[in-house]
C-alpha cells in the first residue's frame, strides 16, 4: 500500500479546493458545495455515498476495505463564513461578503484526498471508512444536526478522526496534541428589566443600564478572583443594547456573552458565578436579570489513547520530525460534540506558508497554503491504517 498522495491527485484536489473557495457557501447552504464533493466521490473507485434518514446539507459516504476491521470515520467541514476577502489570489472568493476564511474548503479537499488515497488502496484498507463532510460548522450546530438527522444509525465508526489547518504552524508540520486542544464554550444572553421613565425623575425609575454597568465590571472578577491562575478561561461581554436617548430611562438592557475554558471543571465554575454575580448585582441596583443559554460546545479533547494512534499515523505521513506539540487555544470547534460519542482525534494541520504573516482563522487576509492539502490528504488515510494496528 502506497498512502502517498500522486501529484495527479494531488492537482485534483487542488483544483476542487480553489472551485470551492472561489464559491463559498455559508452554514446550512452549502448546497453547490455538497453536490460537487458527491460528484467527486462518485468518480472515485469503491466508494457509496449514503443517504440519512432525514435530508442535511453534509454528505456521508463509505469505502469497504478489503481486509477485516473495524469502522473509522474521517471527518471535515465545508462550510465558509461573512467576511470579505482581502487576499489577492487568482482563486479570491467570487461570493461578495462571504469567504472560506476559516480553511473549511481545505480541510474538504484534504478529505478528498484521503478517499482518494484510500480508494486506490481499497484491497489493503481494514475494515470500512466512513467519511463525513460536515455542515455549518460555523454555527456549531452542524454535528449536532448531523447526529439529529440519523448518522449513527447509518455509520457506527469505532474512532473519529477529524483536522484542522493552523496557519501559525509551517507546512509540512502536523499538530498533536495529548489533552485539551480547544476550548468548551458556553455562549449566552443576559437581560436586565428596570422600569423606564423621565430623566429628570430618576427616583421613579428604575436604570438597567446602571445596573449593566455593574454586572460587566463584576464579571471581570469571576477570571482574576475565582478561577484557578493555572487554568485558562475568558469570559467577554460581546454586545451591550439598551437606550435611545439621554433624557429617557429605559426599560431593558440585553447583552450577549462568552465563557470559554480548557477544563469542563473550569467552565462549570465559571458559569454558576457568573449565574450568582448577574442576579445578585441586578437585584443590587432594583433589577431584574434574565439569562438564557444560546450555544453550549463540549472540550475539544483528545486522549492518550487516541493521542498514541495519532502521532503515528502522523509520523508515517510527514515523519516524526515533523509531528509537534504546540500550546492550546480558546477558541472552539464542533468536532467535540462527535468526540463526547465516540473515541476521537483531532489534528491541527500546518498550513503557514514560511516567511509569510500568518493571519489567523476568520481574518480577511487569512490563506491556507495549497502544500498543506497533500500533508492533510495522507495523515488522515494514514489514520486509518494506525487505528487498525493499534
Ligand atoms: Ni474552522
Amino acid at each position: 500500500m502506497d498512502i502517498r498522495l500522486t501529484d495527479e491527485e494531488e492537482a485534483r484536489i487542488i483544483e476542487f479546493r480553489h472551485d470551492m473557495h472561489m464559491h463559498p457557501e455559508l452554514s446550512h447552504r452549502e448546497f453547490r458545495t455538497t453536490g460537487n464533493i458527491k460528484a467527486f466521490l462518485s468518480s472515485l473507485e469503491g466508494i457509496e455515498i449514503l443517504e440519512l434518514p432525514k435530508k442535511t446539507t453534509g454528505v456521508v459516504a463509505r469505502l469497504a476495505g478489503g481486509k477485516p476491521g473495524c469502522e473509522i470515520a474521517l471527518r471535515a467541514d465545508i462550510d465558509a463564513i461573512c467576511q470579505t476577502e482581502d487576499n489577492d489570489l487568482p482563486w479570491k472568493s467570487r461570493e461578495e461578503g462571504i469567504m472560506h476564511a476559516c480553511g473549511h474548503d481545505f480541510h474538504t479537499a484534504g478529505l478528498l484526498g484521503a478517499a482518494m488515497i484510500l480508494s486506490r488502496n481499497r484491497d489493503a484498507v481494514p475494515g470500512t471508512v466512513d467519511f463525513l463532510f460536515q455542515e455549518a460548522e460555523e454555527t456549531t450546530d452542524g454535528a449536532r444536526e448531523m447526529i439529529d438527522a440519523g448518522i449513527f444509525e447509518v455509520i457506527h465508526p469505532a474512532a473519529f478522526f477529524g483536522e484542522h489547518n493552523r496557519p501559525e504552524v509551517p507546512v509540512g508540520k502536523v499538530v498533536c496534541k495529548n489533552g485539551a486542544l480547544m476550548a468548551a464554550k458556553t455562549n449566552f444572553v443576559i437581560r436586565i428589566f428596570g422600569r423606564g421613565g423621565h430623566g429628570s425623575m430618576p427616583h421613579l425609575c428604575v436604570d438597567p443600564i446602571v445596573a449593566s454597568a455593574a454586572i460587566v465590571q463584576s464579571l471581570q472578577t469571576i477570571v482574576s478572583r475565582n478561577t484557578d491562575p493555572l487554568e485558562s478561561v475568558v469570559l467577554s461581554v460581546g454586545s451591550i443594547h439598551g437606550g435611545s436617548i439621554e433624557n429617557l430611562v429605559v426599560d431593558k438592557v440585553e447583552m450577549t456573552a462568552s465563557i470559554r475554558a480548557l477544563s469542563i471543571e473550569a467552565r462549570e465554575r465559571a458559569v454558576r458565578r457568573m449565574e450568582t454575580v448577574v442576579s445578585s448585582t441586578a437585584e443590587a441596583y432594583e433589577c431584574r436579570a434574565e439569562i438564557e443559554y444560546r450555544e453550549i460546545l463540549p472540550l475539544t479533547f483528545n486522549s492518550e489513547d487516541m493521542y498514541r494512534v495519532a502521532v503515528r499515523a502522523a509520523e508515517a505521513a510527514v515523519g516524526s520530525e515533523n509531528v509537534i506539540d504546540v500550546p492550546p487555544t480558546l477558541a472552539s470547534e464542533d468536532f467535540s460534540v462527535f468526540m463526547e460519542k465516540v473515541p476521537s482525534f483531532f489534528y491541527w494541520i500546518g498550513s503557514g506558508t514560511p516567511g509569510e504573516t500568518a493571519y489567523a482563522w476568520h481574518q480577511s487576509r487569512f490563506k491556507a497554503d495549497d502544500a498543506g492539502l497533500k500533508v492533510a490528504a495522507e495523515v488522515m488515510a494514514a489514520a486509518c491504517f494506525a487505528f487498525a494496528e493499534r
